[in-house]
């Protein structure tokens, strides 16, 4: 009889047996994938496991402290953060369309990466949280549909690395990862946190990327989540996020007049990403969210509903 706890024991079982006391990395996103893999793979061969952070400066707030947090002071995982913030900003300065700065950001992620993984003798080994629908939509990626955006930025990883694969979650949808997740003893921070884009901010910056943008959405992003989840509606939603949008509107503050920026909030209700509903979010929430963002977030004095859903739409903004 299949239960989480046995698929648990095997897994970990498996890997003991292939690994043994060879040496493995792993890149950790502070998503639940790799979060779930990367304790599930540690049970199994202990302190041969490396886990890597790239702080690539794209993040939501608090994120990088949540996995350090979590990864090194929770549950004793060897850890290593790079941080990248400089790099990256530097490498995206200017770039305005999307499918660059994902190659762009793809590709910097991977030399940081490697880069790291020298500095560790002797690995052979890459764990990453690839998902079963992961599987479906890479071998689906020949067709048409995949190349509207191109996605898992990490893929040419192995390859070039000449490492050996592990793969923990090969055949799990996303909330078997999470109920995996919770009989691991991850928070429910990590454990329930919504799907989050590898080039993260950076294609929720419509446009250029700069430092300032960065830090306006991030705390906008922050206030929509925290609201979203005050309502008890975070779980519910496949994702909600804010926007930064590169125009300036005019708006009226006391008695002077306004000229800053415009936030779009982005809620959507999905099963797997493929197609998605907006979300009916409640008046007062999108009311509070609204009032939020403008008294607290210095640079925007706008905040707008995206209603569209996908298709027509796609869940990201690029
Ligand atoms: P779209 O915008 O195509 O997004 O409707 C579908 C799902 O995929 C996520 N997404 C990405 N994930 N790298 C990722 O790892 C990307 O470049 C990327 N683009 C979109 C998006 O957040 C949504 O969950």
């Amino acid at each position: 009889n299949w239960t989480m706890g046995n698929f648990l024991m095997e897994k970990q079982a498996e890997i003991r047996k292939e690994v043994g006391n060879k040496k493995a990395i792993c890149a950790l996103s502070g998503g639940v994938d790799s979060s779930v893999a990367a304790v599930l793979v540690h049970n199994a061969i202990g302190d041969n496991l490396t886990c890597i952070f790239v702080d690539n400066g794209l993040l939501r707030k608090g994120e990088r402290e949540q996995v350090e947090k979590t990864f090194r002071d929770n549950f004793h995982i060897p850890l290593i953060v790079v941080d990248a913030k400089e790099r990256f900003l530097k490498a995206l300065e200017g770039v305005e369309d999307p499918e660059k700065k994902r190659k762009i950001i793809g590709n910097l992620f991977i030399e940081i990466f490697e880069e790291e993984a020298k500095k560790i003798p002797d690995v052979e080994y890459l764990v990453q949280g690839t998902l079963y629908p992961d599987v479906i939509e890479s071998v689906s990626v020949k067709g048409p549909s995949a190349v509207i955006k191109t996605h898992h930025n990490v893929g040419g990883l192995p390859e070039k690395m000449n490492l050996k694969l592990i793969e923990p979650l090969r055949e799990l949808f996303k909330d078997e990862v999470r109920e995996l997740g919770k009989e691991l003893g991850l928070p429910d921070d990590i454990v329930y946190r919504q799907p989050f884009p590898g080039p993260g901010l950076a294609i929720r910056i419509v446009g250029k990327v700069n430092k300032e943008d960065l830090e306006i959405l991030r705390e906008a992003d922050a206030i929509v989540v925290e609201e979203v989840k005050k309502t008890g509606l975070y779980r519910d939603l496949w994702q909600s996020f804010a926007v930064l949008l590169p125009i300036k509107t005019v708006g009226v503050m006391g008695d002077y007049r306004t000229y800053e920026k415009v936030i779009a909030i982005r809620a959507v209700e999905s099963k797997d990403g493929m197609t998605a509903d907006w979300a009916r979010l409640p008046y007062d929430l999108l009311d509070n969210i609204m009032r939020r963002i403008i008294n607290e977030v210095e640079g925007v004095n706008r905040v707008v509903y995206d209603i569209t859903s996908k298709p027509p739409g796609t869940i990201e903004w690029e």
